[in-house]
């Protein structure tokens, strides 16, 4: 059977800041696809990762479907108008345009979707993050999707070993798709090339070259691109098939053991690691950690079994105690150096008006 899966998110309001949604604006979207799922969804999920509520829909329509996006965007803002009347703060603030034109892709909200043939056991992860950006699952992609040293069925099994065609977008492009298909093996050091610039290049899917087969979509947003200024980090959500002709479970999660250092946290203007939170978690610290959650559903004729909430073990309590004392380590030295995102991707335009002024007082000593 085919079927799509459709992860659609967007932060709408929050208690207390940037923290988390309130019960009211997630049952209020809750509520309202629950009501309009007929004819429309076989199946849904809705949950929230700090500030970011997220709807997993499966359906039968494709991927990019106005109906589908349409009942997503007027979710959200069934959730704003309850986020406005309840003075949350930042109501309805990823709804970027006015309208629905058919597509959220564009209009604030991050989409990652797939349509598959129904494997008859079809295993999947679906991932949240938030306090971060789309280029954070850069690494544990490649590591899972194309290094042994994390993934052993690369050289184990003999159907991973055709290895996997990574599909990257150049993010900083405005002007449509900017995209580059390469190939693991072969093109490890191309893509390891662009992978490194987490802002700019990100994975934006992942195909099987055994079988062709789709195997991971991730949400690709700019924000800043489509409002023109700094309005939150991007919150990235990705779906990542697994088992069989794809990488373990195991093996996808092993490299977010790493809790390796992104961009993100507080005004999301720094670097700090990735922390593996349980589902529907708030934020806690500085504006962040900037953190991630996997929950681990199998779907049957479109009928979601789940979810498993992958991160709530205790393996995963040692692995959010370093990633709070990897934090701590960088948080003291403050502003210095490596410990803030650079120039570029300081998303807060007023550090630019100061250095700006400070120009006019420099004088060159002859
Ligand atoms: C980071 C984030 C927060 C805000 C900060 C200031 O992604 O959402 O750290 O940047 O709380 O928020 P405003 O500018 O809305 O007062
Ligand atoms: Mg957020
Ligand atoms: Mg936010």
């Amino acid at each position: 059977m085919k079927i799509t899966i459709s992860a659609i998110k967007a932060d709408i309001g929050a208690i207390a800041g940037h923290i988390c949604p309130s019960p009211g604006v997630v049952n209020a979207v809750s509520e309202f696809v629950k009501k309009n799922a007929k004819n429309l969804l076989i199946d849904y999920y809705v949950g929230y990762c700090g500030d970011d509520i997220h709807i997993l829909m499966t359906h039968q329509r494709g991927v990019g479907n106005k109906e589908i996006h349409g009942l997503a965007w007027e979710a959200f803002k069934a959730g704003t108008a309850v986020a406005k009347a309840e003075g949350l703060y930042g109501a309805g603030q990823d709804l970027l345009k006015d309208s629905f034109s058919g597509n959220v892709r564009g209009l604030g909200p991050g989409v990652a979707e797939m349509e598959i043939e129904e494997r008859p056991a079809e295993p999947f992860l679906f991932f949240a993050a938030d306090k971060t950006e789309p280029g954070a699952f850069n690494l544990p992609l490649y590591l899972a999707f194309a290094d042994p040293m994390y993934s052993p069925g690369l050289m184990l099994s003999s159907t991973l070993a055709a290895g996997f065609s990574f599909t990257i977008m150049d993010v900083n492009y405005t002007e449509g798709d900017r995209v580059i298909t390469l190939n693991a093996p072969e093109d490890l050091y191309d893509i390891a090339a662009l992978l490194r610039d987490n802002h700019r290049f990100v994975i934006e899917s992942i195909r099987s070259r055994k079988t062709g087969e789709i195997a991971v979509v991730c949400s690709t947003t700019r924000l800043h691109n489509i409002a023109g200024k700094y309005v939150g980090k991007d919150d990235p959500v990705m779906l990542v098939r697994v088992q069989s002709q794809f990488p373990a479970t195991g093996e996808v999660v092993a490299p977010f053991e790493i809790a390796h250092y992104v961009a993100g946290d507080c005004r999301g203007s720094h670097n700090v690691p990735l922390m593996p939170v349980k589902r529907n978690s708030t934020i806690g610290y500085f504006d962040g950690p900037a953190m991630v959650q996997c929950l681990g559903f199998s779907v049957k004729d479109g009928k979601l079994i789940g979810p498993v909430d992958i991160f709530d073990h205790p393996y995963w309590d040692w692995v959010r105690e370093k990633a709070a004392q990897k934090t701590s380590e960088i948080r003291r030295q403050g502003f210095s150096g490596p410990a803030m995102v650079g120039m570029e991707e300081l998303e807060y335009g007023g550090i630019a008006e100061r250095l700006h002024k400070l120009e006019e007082k420099f004088s060159v000593r002859k």
